[in-house]
């Protein structure tokens, strides 16, 4: 037997990275690949890449600069690019890092195999093209080599990829395409197969979740009926989704939250700004009074949920008042947990062309805005002190002895446990709030 060749692969940007580098390593797994965790002794090194802002980008070139002096020791070593600078920037990633042999775009990931056995030959090796066929038809599951190797407990599964939505500061309508959604019959498949693996907790994963559409015996699912389909899967014990545009929060997606016990109290919805000037300027295609009215009815639906959220700081025409209605959103939802960035103005996007706000305002307003958001998040932790909540034990934990889990508000939790307990859900006692997370006792 040959001896297998070593792929490593470093993953950055959303949870769809996460999901599609599992995909990618199963798809090389038939060119002899196995999965290592560290690039010094691998036969190819691939970048799973995010263009979402500037910085993101910029690392990926600062990356490959450090795999130089690999690439010089073992000259066949294989770099690949993969992921959303290698859809948004193509052949120039070969034009400014040579030793790059290959460039792949997230709708061209079933062909990798193809381009990875062509390295050496000469040929350009660039793909970005949108595909006719789906790419989930031709891409193997995610799941390991054996064939049936065990899960970690929670598992990501993509439904729908890609954006209509075109909000002006974002590069994601162009780097993932159009929205499509997966046929429900395909998912169920793949989450009956994640299930035999062990894994409890499915994450349903798409750039725009809830617009989900997909194709069940001649009909249209959205994503409500998909949900309640899964969770009739009786080894499934806990369903999340993300991420969710507020204008697709239909009806039966709202009632879902109070109707279907297998779907976690918790909800990302992102509002970017709570200005009505500034979501127009952005394209978002609704106003602040909706989105609040929206965060009410879904309340209604089930009182206890977890908020999550983010938020652009000085999009172009940003002013104080702006950034004080963004404040003061924030002061009205109380979310449980929330992402913020500066604004990085992205190339080909509407908003690139208007002025920029100043810098230092940028990071004021960021640094204001984050204050808020944590102590909202500390308010919200500390709310759970000394009640017992189910917790999904998921790894070990820092400590010696320790297991580290989820509770359903999505909160990481900490505590004593035995590591046979992985995959279970335990009553855990929360003792106390910590920065980013709870500590508990198993309690029962
Ligand atoms: N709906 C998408 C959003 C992807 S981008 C999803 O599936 O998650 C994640 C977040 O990055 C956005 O919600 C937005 O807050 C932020 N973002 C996107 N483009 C940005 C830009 N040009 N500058 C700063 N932040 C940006
Ligand atoms: Fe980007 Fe807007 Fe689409 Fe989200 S909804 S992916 S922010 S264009
Ligand atoms: Fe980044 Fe692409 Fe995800 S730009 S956030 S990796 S969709």
């Amino acid at each position: 037997m040959t001896e297998p060749k070593k792929l490593f692969v470093k993953t950055y940007g959303c949870q769809m990275n996460v999901y599609d580098s599992e995909r990618m390593v199963s798809a090389l797994g038939g060119q002899g690949y196995v999965e290592t965790d560290t690039p010094d002794d691998a036969d190819m090194i691939l970048l799973n890449t995010c263009h979402i802002r500037e910085k993101a980008a910029e690392k990926i070139y600062s990356q490959l600069g450090q795999y130089r002096p690999l690439k010089n020791k073992k000259p066949d070593l294989k770099i690949g690019v993969a992921g959303c600078v290698a859809q948004a920037e193509g052949e120039e990633i070969i034009k400014r890092q040579p030793m790059v042999d290959l460039v792949v775009g997230p709708q061209a990931y079933h062909r990798l195999p193809e381009m990875e056995a062509k390295v050496g030959s000469g040929e350009l090796l660039v793909d970005t093209e949108f595909p006719i066929e789906d790419k989930f038809d031709h891409l193997p599951k995610t799941g390991g080599r054996g064939p049936k190797a065990r899960r970690a407990p929670s598992a990501f599964l993509t439904v729908q990829e890609g954006c209509d939505k075109f909000c002006h500061f974002c590069v994601v309508p162009y780097t993932r395409g159009a929205e499509v959604s997966r046929p429900v019959s395909q998912i169920i498949a793949e989450a009956e197969d994640l299930v035999s693996r062990g894994v409890v907790e499915i994450n349903l994963l798409g750039q725009n979740v809830n617009a989900y559409h997909g194709e069940h015996g001649g009909k249209e699912w959205g994503l409500a009926q998909l949900i309640h389909e899964l969770a009739k899967i009786d080894e499934l014990k806990r369903i999340r989704f993300t991420t969710s545009h507020p204008n697709d929060m239909s009806e039966d997606l709202i009632a879902a939250h109070g109707e279907c016990e297998k779907l976690m109290p918790y909800l990302h919805l992102p509002v970017q700004a709570g200005s009505d000037k500034i979501l127009k300027a952005m394209n978002r295609k609704h106003t602040a009074a909706e989105y609040l009215d929206l965060i009410e009815r879904i309340r209604q639906a089930r009182p206890d949920i977890a908020l999550s959220g983010d938020f652009i700081v000085g999009f172009p025409g940003e002013s104080e008042e702006d950034f004080q209605d963004t404040l003061e959103l924030c002061r009205q939802v109380r979310y449980g947990q929330a992402f913020s960035f500066k604004y990085s103005p992205r190339p080909g996007t509407p908003a690139a062309e208007r002025a920029d706000v100043d810098e230092a305002e940028k990071s004021d307003r960021l640094a204001r805005l984050q204050a808020l958001l944590s102590e909202h998040q500390m308010d919200f932790q500390k709310s759970m002190v000394g009640k017992t909540l189910p917790v999904l034990l998921e790894k070990p934990g820092r400590m010696d002895g320790q297991m580290i889990g989820k509770s359903e508000f999505l909160h990481a939790v900490h505590m004593d446990a035995d590591p046979s307990l992985v995959g279970t859900i335990v009553q855990a006692k929360i003792l106390h709030s910590e920065r980013n997370s709870l500590a508990a006792e198993i309690v029962g």
